[in-house]
């Protein structure tokens, strides 16, 4: 569909800024043709009701083998690296039955009770990272605490030794911050990272026999369904997209989500007066609408047509690429009352920010208790915290799938 008055998807100010953008095409054109920076075609799904079906139908394959065009082959679809470094056969690429194999064998190790009884070491993390800057008075939220909070959790989690941490830390760094650029340096630390978990993986099935270790690596390892085991491959392949699927998205988070807070000073003040008397009726479902109303995933991962069907009445052909706009279809006004509004109460909020059906976010246990904790931690202990540039300065990271803050410089009165 083409139409003079579209928008201009994928610029800069389209990144600040998407959702007036997405608020034309659910009205205009909410099935929409359109042409990505990489120069690949594909439908985006904007509206709430066709994107809750198009993320639980399974005739939208997860597989790039799919592709009409085979764009994977040449590193357009997919994550920055993997294909290079062979971390190809994880969660997000692939369909039934695999998938409910992989994901009934991951589920056994990466358990509700696990995150619940990592709580404690959350907190301490959270703590420790405010305690690096709180005596400063300023701070760059995004580097100083968004970014390295998930990463030594999901390295701790992972079982990954606390000396090995930092070079995790480089190398998230490196794709998060090429995420959407050049791939050499992405692909170099892809590779190095799967070199490291595959060593590690292999040393830790060596250590099994001895010691009845409880980090998910060696729960992964241990992971059995009917005699069948996850090949080291495959467990290095899982280690890697529990880290990438864990790590940028909570980043954004716990980056925009602050961000919302610090421009709602009413809301706010409501969360914070709520924390600062031990509720956490309000932190739960606050999370909740941080995630519908800038989440981090801007669009659901790449689903393919495997037979010509129709969205919203939109024929779609086989094979074409079909982008789900998950923060498009979390403002639908057809769904959520007033949904450019932030209303941290707000209890009616089915939202699409985990996704929706079989590839539901299986980190979301982790994710709601990481966000939770950082935000808390920060309204507690930086009750004065404010923005230090104005608003328009901010730069966004507007990679396809993600969005949030490159920085986010604060300010607060110095404390301890
Ligand atoms: C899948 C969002 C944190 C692990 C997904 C999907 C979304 C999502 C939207 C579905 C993608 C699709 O259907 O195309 C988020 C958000 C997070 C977050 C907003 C943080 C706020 C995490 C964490 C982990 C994680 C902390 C693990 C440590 C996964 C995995 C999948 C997934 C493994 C693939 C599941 C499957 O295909 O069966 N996530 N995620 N996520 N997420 Fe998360």
């Amino acid at each position: 569909m083409t139409d003079a008055s579209a928008p201009t998807l994928f610029t800069w100010e389209f990144a600040a800024d998407p959702y007036p953008a997405y608020a034309w095409l659910r009205e205009h054109a909410p099935v929409h043709r359109s042409t990505l920076p990489s120069g690949v075609e594909a439908w985006l799904v904007t509206r709430y009701a066709d994107a809750r079906q198009a993320l639980a139908d399974a005739r939208l394959s997860k597989n790039p083998v799919h592709h009409s065009e085979r764009a994977h082959a040449k590193g357009k679809v997919g994550i920055p690296g993997e294909r290079s470094a062979d971390l190809m056969t994880h969660l997000l690429n692939i369909d039934p039955p695999d998938h409910t194999r992989l994901r009934r064998l991951v589920s056994k190790a990466f358990t509700p009770r696990r995150v619940a009884e990592f709580a404690p070491r959350v907190v301490e993390l959270t703590d420790r990272l405010i305690d690096s800057f709180a005596s400063r008075g300023e701070a760059d939220l995004i580097h100083e605490f968004a970014f390295p909070l998930p990463i030594y959790a999901i390295c701790d989690l992972l079982g990954v030794p606390a000396e090995d941490q930092d070079d995790f830390r480089d190398w998230a760094g490196m794709m998060i911050r090429h995420g959407g650029g050049p791939r050499g340096g992405v692909a170099r630390s892809v590779k190095k990272m799967r070199a490291y978990l595959l060593e590690l993986i292999h040393r830790k099935r060596g250590a099994l026999r001895d010691e009845g270790a409880d980090d998910l690596i060696s729960g992964l390892i241990r992971a059995s369904d009917h005699g069948e085991h996850l090949t080291e491959n495959e467990a290095a392949a899982m280690a890697f997209i529990l880290l990438f699927a864990g790590f940028e998205t909570t980043v954004n988070l716990i980056g925009n989500g602050t961000y919302a807070l610090l421009r709602n000073p009413e809301q706010r003040r409501l969360l914070q007066d709520s924390v600062a008397q031990g509720e956490s009726a309000l932190l739960a479902s606050a999370v909740e609408e941080l995630l519908r109303y800038d989440g981090p995933v801007e669009l659901a991962t790449w689903r393919f047509a495997t037979e010509p069907l129709r969205i919203g009445g939109q024929p779609i052909g086989t094979g074409d690429p079909v982008l789900v706009v998950l923060a498009a279809a979390d403002r639908d006004p057809e769904r959520f009352a007033g949904p450019d509004t932030l209303d941290l109460a707000r209890r009616d909020n089915p939202h699409l920010g985990f996704g929706h059906g079989i590839h539901y976010c299986l980190g979301a246990p982790l994710a709601r208790l990481e966000g939770q904790t950082a935000l808390a931690t920060l309204l507690t202990r930086l009750p004065d915290l404010q923005l230090a540039v104005e608003p328009e300065e901010l730069r966004w990271r507007g990679g396809l799938i993600m969005r949030g803050l490159r920085t986010l410089p604060v300010s607060f009165t110095a404390v301890r």
